[in-house]
């Protein structure tokens, strides 16, 4: 992540604010994430100085695309490619003996969280959360790693709260070492280069690890070791890490807490993680993501996962030309583009992209002529193009996001909505003769 700030410090110098005045913890760095937003910027933000706390605070690293693109050394316009082909291409990790992560270690009595600058972001949160965290982990039966966001509540100097709401990986992982009666070894990873944290909020297959994926969007192995107290590897130059187990069987309250819907939600697996060590740098930088409906918290949550769809609809669909998941939509909402040449394809489009995203419960599929991303654009072929008793499908008691508030046990329903022109479309649209549109430029100019 060093050299990431550096190069950010260097080349992209209005891409991040420095605080240097001293600061409260709790809620200043949402409080300033969205008022930025408000006023049309999402800088990365550090808090060099905070109240009672020896470490300084960073946020809003993962915020911009165009910033996460340019980690990778590629451009916006090319994240998607250069990530597929990063997928396909994994360069395994390299194991170092020990590292700069391991220059401060807190073990036995000196492990306390509450010596860390963990932040409350929401007025309604249940207490301090650590947002940032990337939860290091071995399958239990085959060993692969794993690296997932997990939020996590602290609950006292060695306790902490989880929810592996999304139901993937870490979720599974659980499930299994629950089968065998065993704890889940486990590692939050804290502050690492953008390409590892874009690798933890991946969608990888089950026998990959998200370590080599880094590697690969790095275009070198990626340096990791081996965690002080639980059987876990950790990126051998994070900032922090903190080490422990998901404990088996174990469950109590955690939350509430201020997600990404722009709710405050309950909803929780409520598992319980155990501390058994802290390491970090000498000079060592926490790092917090701002959660909530934030830019950060939404552009992170989908850029990677957006990547691994894109390349499977390219896969399967040749009529697929792109796609895009309006911010109004949190998770939810997706516009698809097809270069449609039969009948049916683009309900075959839609219910391959739920089927890929379940987090998705709207498509909205559009002909090759209307910008996904243009919002109005979609709207205005949504209101011309499209007849509901025909063109909408409802999909019902599909797997969705538990965190959305409307749905129910972890099931809601899917709307796909075919907006494409049918065959016996005949409406022509308007145009404006090309040497008109050069004059009035010209006018106008
Ligand atoms: C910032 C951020 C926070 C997240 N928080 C959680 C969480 O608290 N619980 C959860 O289950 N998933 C959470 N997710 C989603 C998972 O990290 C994500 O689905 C990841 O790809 C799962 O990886 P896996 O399939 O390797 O387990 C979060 C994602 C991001 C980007």
């Amino acid at each position: 992540m060093r050299t990431f700030l550096d190069y950010v410090r260097r080349y992209e110098p209005t891409q991040i604010v420095t605080i240097s005045d001293e600061v409260p913890l709790d809620y200043t760095a949402t409080a300033m994430a969205f008022e930025l937003e408000r006023r049309g910027s999402s800088p990365i933000l550090h808090f060099e100085r905070i109240t009672n706390h020896d470490l300084s605070l960073l946020a809003n690293v993962c915020a911009s695309r165009d910033l996460l693109a340019k980690s990778i050394n590629t451009q916006t316009e090319n994240f998607y490619e250069t990530f597929g082909t990063s997928l396909d291409n994994l360069i395994p990790a390299e194991m170092v003996s020990g590292g700069s992560v391991q220059e401060v270690v807190w073990e036995g009595s000196d492990v306390d969280l509450n010596k860390l600058p963990i932040p409350r972001h929401f007025a309604q949160d249940a207490g301090p959360y650590i947002t940032a965290g990337m939860l290091a982990a071995r399958d239990p039966d085959t060993g692969v790693g794993n690296l997932a966001y997990i939020r996590l509540q602290v609950k006292g100097s060695r306790r902490m709260g989880a929810s592996l709401h999304s139901r993937q990986h870490t979720w599974d992982y659980m499930r299994r070492a629950e089968l065998k009666k065993k704890d889940l070894p486990v590692a939050i990873v804290i502050g690492a280069h953008p390409a590892v944290m874009l690798a933890g909020a991946a969608k990888m297959d089950i026998d990959q690890d998200e370590y080599d994926l880094a590697g690969a969007l790095l275009n070198q192995p990626l340096p990791i070791c081996k965690a002080r107290t639980v059987d876990v590897n950790i990126p051998a130059n994070a900032e922090i890490v903190i080490e422990g187990h998901l404990l088996a069987g174990t469950h109590e309250p955690e939350g509430p807490f201020g997600e990404y819907t722009g709710y405050v939600t309950g909803r929780s697996t409520e598992n319980v993680l155990e501390v058994s060590a802290i390491t970090m740098r000498g000079d060592a930088i926490y790092v917090d993501i701002i959660p909530g409906n934030s830019t950060e918290h939404l552009v992170l949550g989908r850029i990677a996962k957006e990547a691994w769809v894109y390349k499977r609809m390219k896969e399967v669909l040749p009529f697929f030309v792109d796609f895009h998941y309006p911010s109004s939509g949190t998770h939810y909402h997706c516009y698809v583009r097809i270069d449609k040449s039969a009948e049916g394809q683009a309900k075959q489009a839609a219910q391959l992209l739920v089927a890929l995203d379940h987090y998705v419960k709207l498509v909205i599929v559009v002909d090759k002529d209307i910008d996904p991303v243009d919002q109005e654009s979609v709207l205005w072929a949504l209101a011309t193009r499209m007849q509901a008793d025909k063109d909408v499908s409802i999909l019902k008691d599909t797997l969705c996001n538990q965190l959305d508030p409307s749905s129910e046990n972890g099931l809601g329903a899917k709307m796909l909505i075919d907006a494409t022109k049918s065959s016996s479309f005949s409406a022509e649209k308007i145009s404006i003769p090309e040497n008109a549109k050069r004059l009035a430029e010209s006018l106008l100019d």
